[in-house]
């Protein structure tokens, strides 16, 4: 069975080939920039940009089951190419967004809604992943801690559970190896639910540095970010934190079902990256 994996520099993508490969699957690494790959030893890549259809036929040749990142601009020609190629088996990495009661005009939860829609009106089967936010968006306050040790936060009260990457890796092993979870749709959530204020210390804590944040109206975070946030992606995400203010995440047993292991806690991860967070 060969699986072709996309979003192969990404965190969760790289962490899937490694453990396919090494539990002994044919995995075929597919990225926009495959020059760009470390792969293990034996793991072939291919150029597969989402957003250029003309990749598709080559990257899809021989392929039985993918590992496929949400991208909807071109998502009908990836279906209809996955088809002609004999593909038996979607796994896309889609979002807990999507359960959000106005996913569709969301802009962050939009692509995943109309990707999943569109594989479920395929003839493809296909099995849907619904992560909640990756732990590693703590990354973004990696540059500011380290030369400040303080970050701006316009909602210090929204609460996360910051789901390890690994943990959604395992889970995609799973569903890929076991025929009767596909066509399911998981909800996957990390082990708590923290504030951001709560991470900043737990992530001061890992690095045994004083972390400390400040509390910055949503204006104030909005101008700060100009340089690196596109203005529509920044109100969507103070929207959301909005949305998560005071209020815990629901926590599922998502990664415990698939993985056969309680989901690793954001200490776990803190502790695992600490030194992205230091000088
Ligand atoms: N972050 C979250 O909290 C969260 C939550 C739920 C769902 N998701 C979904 O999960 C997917 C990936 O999440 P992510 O963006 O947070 O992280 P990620 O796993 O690091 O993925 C980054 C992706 O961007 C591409 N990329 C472009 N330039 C890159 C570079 N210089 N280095 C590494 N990758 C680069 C890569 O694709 P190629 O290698 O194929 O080019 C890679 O797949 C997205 O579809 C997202 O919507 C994210």
């Amino acid at each position: 069975m060969t699986i072709l994996v996309t979003g192969s520099r990404g965190r969760v993508g790289t962490t899937l080939i490694s453990l396919l490969h090494e539990q002994g699957y044919k995995v075929r690494a597919a990225s926009g920039e495959p020059d760009e790959l470390v792969l293990p030893d034996g793991v072939p890549d291919v150029k597969l940009s989402l957003a250029e259809p003309h990749t598709f036929p080559g990257a899809l040749a021989g392929v039985d089951s993918v590992f496929l990142y949400a991208s909807s601009s071109h998502i009908e020609e990836f279906i209809k190419t996955a088809n002609d190629a004999g593909v038996q088996h979607v796994v896309l990495l889609s979002s807990s967004a999507v359960l959000n009661p106005d996913a569709k005009n969301d802009p962050i939860a939009r692509q995943h809604v109309e990707v999943e829609d569109a594989l479920s009106s395929s003839a493809l089967p296909c099995t849907f992943l619904r992560p909640s936010a990756f732990a590693s968006n703590t990354l973004y306050w990696s540059w500011p801690l380290k030369n400040t040790g303080t970050v701006s936060l316009p909602y210090p009260g929204a609460h996360t559970d910051a789901i390890h990457e690994s943990d959604i890796a395992e889970a995609a092993v799973a569903v890929l190896k076991d025929p009767a979870l596909r066509g399911g749709a998981y909800t996957l959530t990390g082990a708590a639910s923290f504030t951001f204020a709560e991470q900043i210390d737990l992530l001061a804590r890992a690095t045994g540095r004083p972390f400390t944040f400040d509390a910055v109206t949503p204006e104030v975070w909005k101008a700060e970010m100009a340089n690196h946030v596109p203005a529509s992606f920044a109100d969507g995400l103070l929207a959301y934190w909005r949305s998560c203010d005071g209020k815990p995440v629901d926590l599922t047993t998502g990664v415990d079902e698939l993985t056969g292991h309680p989901a690793r806690g954001f200490a776990v991860w803190a502790a695992e990256n600490a030194a992205a967070f230091i000088e």
